[in-house]
């Protein structure tokens, strides 16, 4: 098992990833008898992972609750957090109670929210279940729900005490789901560690085979990138908006779409292709690299085109998301790979003339 922490001072926490992190969760988030936890989870992840984590916690004589959640993104809704809140008033969840986390980014995200709010606020543990949510939702502190109108409108940031990956609970991870995972691990490396990126493209066929090793390393420096991008940066006021490299196209994706034709993960994938294209023409990122880029995406067989989607649709698209500020549309762009930029001067002429260039070749 390795630990590394997230350098947020008085907010500091561990995260800690190995093979068998599941059967130590007590001693990891240091439970001792008598305890409080309320475990909030669906019936799919709890069918995998329940039994080790809640045995775990009451040998070390905790009381544990558990309350399951629907599974899937249509159920990350003002409803189920409700229905979340009602029953931790029936358990007669406390002000020290913890809440568990357990399963990917729809239930950290609707758990995390619902322990921001809880009796103002309870300590609240991740046990991220998969690939995405091992190395980018349950690292941060960004928690929340979609409204009607908006995916992940309402939310706040609260951070968890601690975070627990067991890399061992990917062995039962959906195949799509786990290459939509590997989009973002790709992203960490386009955006910082051009070395990692390196690894990346040489591993790539054993992360797909869900090799224990490969998995445990891509998860640790992941989860080390974006530790240190959200120490430097907790609220988004700049570093942090790195994060978001391809996710401006991505988000169009998957409103053009609908939400859940495409997965997060694979709209990111050809989002990074149309901003590694972008970055060609606005600064200077090499014709190579570009292409490398889209080989490894192509090689973790994640989609390297966007649908057709019309340029002005695109625009309209793109003006709509949540991190536009005072209607300048902001790319976060890459001088090279391993080093992205923040713009927000590119001309609308640059960005659908790259659109234009990608949807001519996918033709
Ligand atoms: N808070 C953040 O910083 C942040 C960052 C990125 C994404 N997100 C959010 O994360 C959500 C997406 O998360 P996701 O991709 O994990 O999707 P998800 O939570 O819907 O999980 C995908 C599917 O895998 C199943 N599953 C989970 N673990 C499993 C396991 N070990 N074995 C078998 N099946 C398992 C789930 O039940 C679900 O059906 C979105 O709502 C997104 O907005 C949040
Ligand atoms: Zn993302």
């Amino acid at each position: 098992m390795k630990s590394l922490e997230v350098g947020l001072g008085a907010r500091a926490y561990p995260i800690h990833i190995g093979e068998r992190v599941l059967p130590r969760a007590a001693e990891l988030i240091g439970a001792r008898a008598h305890d409080r936890y309320v475990v909030v989870t669906n019936a799919i992840v709890a069918s995998h992972c329940l039994a080790a984590l809640r045995g775990a916690l009451r040998d070390a004589g905790a009381k544990v609750d558990v309350v399951l959640l629907p599974d899937g993104e249509a159920h990350k809704n003002q409803r189920t957090l409700d229905d979340l809140l009602t029953r931790m008033v029936e358990v007669r969840a406390e002000r020290s109670t913890t809440l568990v986390a357990l399963g990917g980014g729809v239930i950290g995200d609707i758990a995390g929210f619902a322990a921001a709010i809880y009796q103002r606020g309870i300590p609240f543990v991740q046990v991220p279940t998969t690939l995405l949510a091992q190395v980018d939702s349950s690292v941060g502190g960004k928690t929340g729900i979609n409204h009607p109108l908006g995916k992940n409108m309402i939310g706040a940031f609260w951070q968890p005490r601690a975070v627990l990956i067991d890399t061992s609970v990917l062995r039962t991870l959906p195949e799509r789901e786990l290459r939509a995972g590997l989009a973002e691990v790709i992203k960490y490396g386009a955006i910082r560690d051009a070395e990692f990126l390196a690894w990346l493209e040489a591993n790539v066929r054993a992360l797909l085979a869900k090799d224990a090793d490969a998995l445990s390393h891509a998860v640790l420096r992941s989860c080390e990138i974006k530790a240190g991008i959200v120490a430097a940066d907790e609220r988004e006021t700049g570093e942090r908006a790195l994060l978001n490299f391809g996710h401006t196209f991505a988000h169009a994706i998957e409103t053009a779409q609908g939400y859940g034709a495409w997965l997060h993960g694979e709209a990111v994938a050809a989002g990074m292709v149309c901003a590694a294209r972008l970055s060609q023409r606005v600064c200077g990122l090499g014709d190579d690299e570009a292409q490398r880029l889209a080989k490894l995406i192509a090689a973790a067989e994640l989609p390297t085109a966007p649908p057709a989607i019309a340029a002005d649709r695109w625009l309209a698209l793109m003006e709509r998301d949540k991190k536009v500020q005072s209607g300048v549309l902001r790319f976060v762009l890459l001088e090279r790979l391993g080093h992205a930029i923040l713009r927000d001067d590119v001309a609308k002429a640059e960005v659908a003339n790259a659109l234009e260039t990608l949807s001519r070749e996918a033709r």
